[in-house]
């Protein structure tokens, strides 16, 4: 591969939903994505801007000569464990990988003389805390998380903190909401295994590729009963990435910057926006509602706008649904590869 002179971008967790998107951003604006996965969730088919290392966070001689070899000088860090359910049952493995992991990376960083993070950080750090349900979140909001998973995402952001005030590490923080669609290319898009998000699995359910779905609760404090969640389109969010590597900030800054649109969407929208666009209704059934499950979680993004220069472009719900649909169609990616990821899935046990 002709790696020119384009600066060199280590970005962990590239095999994985956001991070290939964001690797395609970042070679279209002229960085070389070096991917660094150990695809446990990840698929080896989803690295095409750049290339691939196969190697774990918590293996520092690897992470070191993957920086070494291709002299990068930015870690946009996306790998670790996302699914909140699993947290719940296994909490030290999600503080293995989400912090330790996390930890083990910024040593190498450091060790390194790489200066510069993007952090895949989540709403997740918010929880409902005593907010209503029609006020949005910004970065100052109490930090209140329901589960493990938004625990080690929050205590991640703290050492990485800690780190710039010591280190002069410059880092930012992406406090994503519902990341959701997919390329228009219809080449990457969402597919994770289990899935867990809500859009992928009420399209499976529309095309009968899937069970019918279950929607948890329809009694909460919303308008129609079903919580609402800000939706913002994986190439929004991965623009959000290049923005906050590009941005000039000082040695030793941190930034937490929340990554949404400011819209709150229910689930029943959702399914009813699916529904339109696949021409056939989401078979779905009303369950009970999920331990930990705030009723809103809706971006305040004025703060990604002033800083970043950043604004969500295709992330109305009808173009979220009408890109996760084109991939999802796709015999040979979407549905398809999500039948055929145990078979390429790597041996790396998590
Ligand atoms: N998907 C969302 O809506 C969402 C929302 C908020 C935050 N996030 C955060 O964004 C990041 C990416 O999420 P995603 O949806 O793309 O998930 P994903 O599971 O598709 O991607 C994660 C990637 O990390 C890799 N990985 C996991 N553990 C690793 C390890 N120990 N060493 C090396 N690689 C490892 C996986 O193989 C995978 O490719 C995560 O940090 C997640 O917490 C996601």
């Amino acid at each position: 591969m002709d790696r020119g002179s384009k600066p060199a971008v280590l970005v962990t967790g590239g095999a994985g939903y956001i991070g290939a998107h964001t690797a395609k951003a970042l070679d279209e604006q002229g960085f070389l994505p070096v991917v660094y996965d150990n695809l446990s969730s990840g698929f080896r088919e989803a690295v095409r801007w750049g290339p691939f290392i196969h190697g774990d966070l918590r293996d520092r001689a690897a992470l070191g000569e993957a920086i070494a070899a291709y002299d990068v000088s930015a870690v946009i860090h996306f790998a670790g464990l996302i699914e909140v359910g699993r947290s719940t049952k296994k909490p030290d493995l999600f503080w293995d990988i989400n912090v330790a992991g996390t930890t083990n990376l910024l040593t190498v960083m450091r060790e390194r003389g790489v200066g510069r993070l993007v952090f895949s950080s989540s709403a997740a750090v918010y929880g409902q805390g005593g907010r209503s349900t029609q006020e949005s979140i910004t970065e100052s909001a109490e930090k209140a998380p329901s589960s493990p998973y938004g625990d080690t995402k929050l205590a991640a952001e703290w050492m990485i903190a800690a780190q710039c005030r010591a280190y002069g590490l410059t880092a930012v923080a992406l406090r994503y909401f519902n990341a959701a669609g997919a390329d228009p290319s219809g080449l990457i898009g969402e597919a994770h295994e289990p899935e867990t998000h809500l859009l992928p699995l009420a399209i499976a359910a529309a095309l009968g590729d899937g069970p019918a779905l279950t929607v948890f609760g329809q009694d909460f404090q919303t308008p129609d009963g079903t919580c609402l969640r800000d939706y913002i389109h994986v190439t929004d969010l991965a623009a959000a990435h290049v923005a906050a590597l590009r941005v000039d900030l000082p040695p030793g800054a941190f930034e937490a910057v929340n990554v949404g649109t400011g819209e709150g969407q229910s689930v029943s929208q959702v399914v009813a926006a699916v529904g339109r666009a696949v021409g056939a209704p989401v078979p779905h059934s009303v369950g009970p509602r999920r331990e930990g499950d705030p009723a809103s979680l809706v971006a305040d993004p004025r703060r990604a706008r002033e800083l970043l220069g950043w604004r969500a472009n295709h992330s109305s719900l009808e173009e979220i649904v009408a890109d996760a649909l084109r991939w999802e169609r796709n015999p040979r990616y979407g549905a398809g590869l999500r039948q055929v990821r145990h078979s390429i899935r790597s041996e790396v046990p998590v």
